[in-house]
């Protein structure tokens, strides 16, 4: 085990308690950062677990908001409990905190684990969390925008990133990655995840774990990720934000569960038990997901922590009599961690002196919660990420920066281009024209507890620094007209080449409880729109979204559209390099973009139902709402680029028993050098279950230099076609496969079949 020292100023900034703690027996006991391995550790974790009392195990399983917020920590969740400073530390002291979140950076954190190590009885360090979800100082592309890159080592990248900042800044711990798969756009926390595909979701979580935990959590500029919200949260009835879910164990066990599997096999540390129920069961009271499914069956040696109050809000949900049975209830199914309720500080002593939980069960809670301070390296050194300095030494570096910058010109994807209206040539006279324009503002996107939009880069200063010509008309605010905006805009539209209309949702529109009946650009920008079409000039749409949207009118008529998300601390550097072709857009949409928002849930891996809809004219009696396709817009995978892509020359054996080679070529006919995301999807025709109409198999980034084409190859193998039987078992049958190689979910790209037959 590396023993790593503490920097000079660290030592100086903690002086004494230091010292004092570097000579302590625990710490000698303690100090291997590495929990999961010896026995050595874990003997010694048992030996202070010896020593507690039950009150002081019980406050190793309750972390609570920071009372100190403010400052640069925008204040997310209101402070449950005691929300009183001093009163918090005195109650860290007295050994009923096990750590506290969102808090505001080293300064706290000193002040706090100063006053534990030197006060308290047993000298267990504190441990700091908090929301890090898509950059700390240095903010990425939302969660869905980055997925869009289709490039999970640019996610592992951000969140190496993201840690490195936040750890300066005294955090060991990140409620990240949120890994629910999002199959109804309705629902706002869809900004927050890598989208509607299981393969994609799966790829993101152990990238983002991976970046965000990097090559040793002791590191100090490591901390432990949290794969969040276990399970199924994303599923929420209707799309609205904490509703029940129901479903089939299959679709659970295939679509849902997957990406927090892949999350815990990339090593998180911890997982965070969701606010929903599945199939009447609330996942902080259910025993087969938190220890059947999580432990027993995936091996998972970390910690749950509950997502805020989510123990206590079983009594909401009927399922819990009062505060005392929902933490009897969560601590038997296996959270073993309560955040903010305060229901463990309060309940677990008498119920364990009651009877009515074991002791055990307890000191298995605590052991996995000691085991993981010990892993971040805590106990070795309580301030290992306490450092006055550091914070500003890390943040917004340049390459930082120039991270994101890349990170969002890889996450904006080109819906359309129509007669190649864009790159834009350089003198084009721009009418840049929405509230999104120029206000400095919905930059950086929800979900930034310590980032700041007044930093961020808006479209109109990308364009300045671009060296652009062009006005700045607001037209119209997010929700609301303004008085004479449109006969602005109007204006300034007929004295432009080209108008960029910067249009979409607010950040107040997507993330946490913000679900949406109509996932419609809002009435008064539409009606800007409609305006701004009737001038004849062209127009490309620069969307800003937390979701898909469903495009109407003269913005779904745009001659081209960029959908641009919530980028980021770079954001009009990155739409700026992709308007005037410095690069050639490469995202593809991690989600579907309905033609309406009553088709919602839409996803392109449905079934086919008894009357599918062929291509071509709705039919009476098909599978269709009136007047709408049972189709996207834009489809899952869609995105262009400036080349102009071919795709020819599919290569696929007729039989498969064992791993298959499939190929196909690709071609860029264009001018312009592009970045082709060539998707492999497969079908089976028939199954003693229905299966879904197409499903992602394998996705590759391919760069190609202007009528370059190149053969891409991808190996299928048997795993790859297995599904969830109705006895619940994954299984293989033989069979017809439909196979395409192609750009998009609904596209046909080359398309084949083969017979799959057991070797
Ligand atoms: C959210 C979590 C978050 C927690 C702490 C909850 O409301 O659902 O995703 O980590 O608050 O801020």
């Amino acid at each position: 085990m590396v023993k790593r020292g503490m920097s000079r100023r660290a030592v100086l900034a903690a002086g004494s308690t230091i010292v004092a703690w570097q000579a302590s027996p625990l710490r000698a006991m303690l100090r291997s950062a590495d929990a999961a391995a010896g026995p050595a550790t874990r003997a010694s974790i048992d030996e202070l677990i010896a020593r507690m009392t039950i009150e002081e195990k019980a406050g190793q399983l309750t972390l609570m908001p920071a009372a100190w917020g403010g400052g640069i920590a925008t204040a997310l969740n209101p402070p449950a409990g005691n929300n009183n400073y001093p009163v918090q530390i005195a109650d860290a002291v007295a050994g009923k905190l096990t750590g506290v979140f969102n808090g505001n950076g080293a300064r706290m954190a000193l002040q706090m684990q100063k006053a534990v190590m030197e006060g308290s009885r047993l000298k267990i360090p504190l441990i700091f969390a908090a929301d890090v979800i898509h950059g700390h100082r240095t903010i990425f592309p939302v969660g869905v925008g980055e997925a869009a890159s289709f490039e999970p080592s640019l996610a592992e990248r951000t969140a190496r990133v993201a840690a490195f900042e936040a750890t300066g800044a005294g955090i060991d711990w990140t409620f990240a990655p949120m890994v629910d798969i999002a199959r109804d756009q309705r629902w706002g926390r869809t900004m927050e995840g890598a989208g509607e595909d299981v393969l994609v979701g799966r790829l993101f979580a152990a990238a983002r774990v991976r970046g965000f935990q990097g090559r040793n959590l002791a590191d100090d500029d490591c901390l432990m990720a949290c794969v969040k919200h276990f399970a199924a949260y994303g599923a929420a009835e209707a799309g609205l934000d904490y509703n029940s879910v129901d479903m089939s164990i299959q679709r659970l066990e295939e679509i849902y569960l997957r990406p927090y599997q892949a999350g815990v096999d990339a090593g998180a540390a911890s997982v965070m038990s969701s606010f929903n129920e599945i199939n009447g069961v609330p996942s902080n009271g259910n025993h087969w997901l938190m220890t059947d499914v999580l432990r027993d069956r995936w091996g998972f040696k970390g910690f749950v922590v509950s997502d805020y109050t989510g123990d206590e809000e079983m009594i909401a949900a009927g399922f819990a009599a009062d505060r005392r049975d929902a933490a009897r209830l969560a601590i038997l199914a296996g959270v073993d961690m309560s955040m903010s309720s305060g229901v463990y500080q309060e309940h677990l002593p008498a119920l364990v002196r009651d009877g009515q939980v074991p002791l055990a069960i307890v000191d298995q809670s605590v052991r996995r919660v000691l085991a993981a301070k010990a892993q971040v390296g805590l106990f070795d050194n309580p301030f290992r990420r306490i450092d006055l300095n550091r914070e500003a030494q890390r943040s917004r570096l340049p390459a930082s920066l120039a991270l994101s910058r890349e990170a969002g010109q890889k996450s904006i994807v080109m819906l359309k281009n129509e007669g190649g209206l864009l790159p834009l040539k350089p003198g084009t006279k721009i009418a840049l024209i929405g509230p999104f324009a120029a206000e400095g503002r919905d930059i950086n996107g929800p979900w930034v507890v310590y980032g700041d939009n007044g930093q961020a880069i808006d479209v109109a200063r990308g364009l300045h620094d671009a060296g652009a010509r062009f006005t700045v008309t607001k037209g119209s605010d997010v929700e609301a007209s303004i008085p004479g905006g449109i006969a602005k805009a109007v204006a300034a539209a007929k004295a432009a080449d080209v108008v960029l209309l910067a249009i979409g949702e607010s950040e107040a529109m997507s993330g946490e409880a913000k679900s949406r009946t109509e996932i419609d650009v809002p009435a008064p920008q539409q009606a800007l729109a409609e305006a701004i079409a009737k001038t004849g000039k062209p127009v490309v749409v620069l969307l800003r979204n937390g979701r898909a949207l469903a495009l109407e009118g003269a913005v779904r008529d745009a001659r081209a559209i960029l959908v641009t998300w919530f980028l980021g601390s770079e954001s009009g550097h990155a739409i700026a390099d992709v308007l005037f072709g410095k690069v050639s857009p490469s995202g593809r949409l991690p989600v579907s973009f309905p033609f309406a928002s009553g088709q919602e849930p839409y996803y392109y891996a449905h079934k086919n139902t008894g009357r599918p809809n062929g291509p071509g004219p709705l039919a009476e009696y098909k599978a269709h709402y009136q007047g709408v396709p049972n189709s996207a817009l834009f489809p899952f995978g869609h995105g262009l680029t400036y080349g102009d892509i071919v795709y020819s020359a599919l290569q696929v054996a007729p039989q498969m028993s064992g791993p298959m080679r499939v190929g196909a070529t690709i071609t860029n006919r264009g001018s312009r050098a592009a970045v082709e995301t060539v998707q492999l999807y497969t079908h089976q025709k028939v199954g003693s279950l229905t299966r879904p109409v197409r499903e992602l198999k394998g996705f590759q980034k391919v760069a190609l230099a202007p009528g370059e084409s190149k053969t891409i190859g991808f190996t299928l193998t048997p795993d790859d076609l297995k599904f969830v039987g109705a006895d619940g078992k994954w299984r293989i049958e033989p069979g017809l496969f439909d196979l395409w190689i192609a750009p998009s979910a609904e596209a046909e790209g080359v398309h084949g079949s083969f017979t799959y037959r057991a070797a």
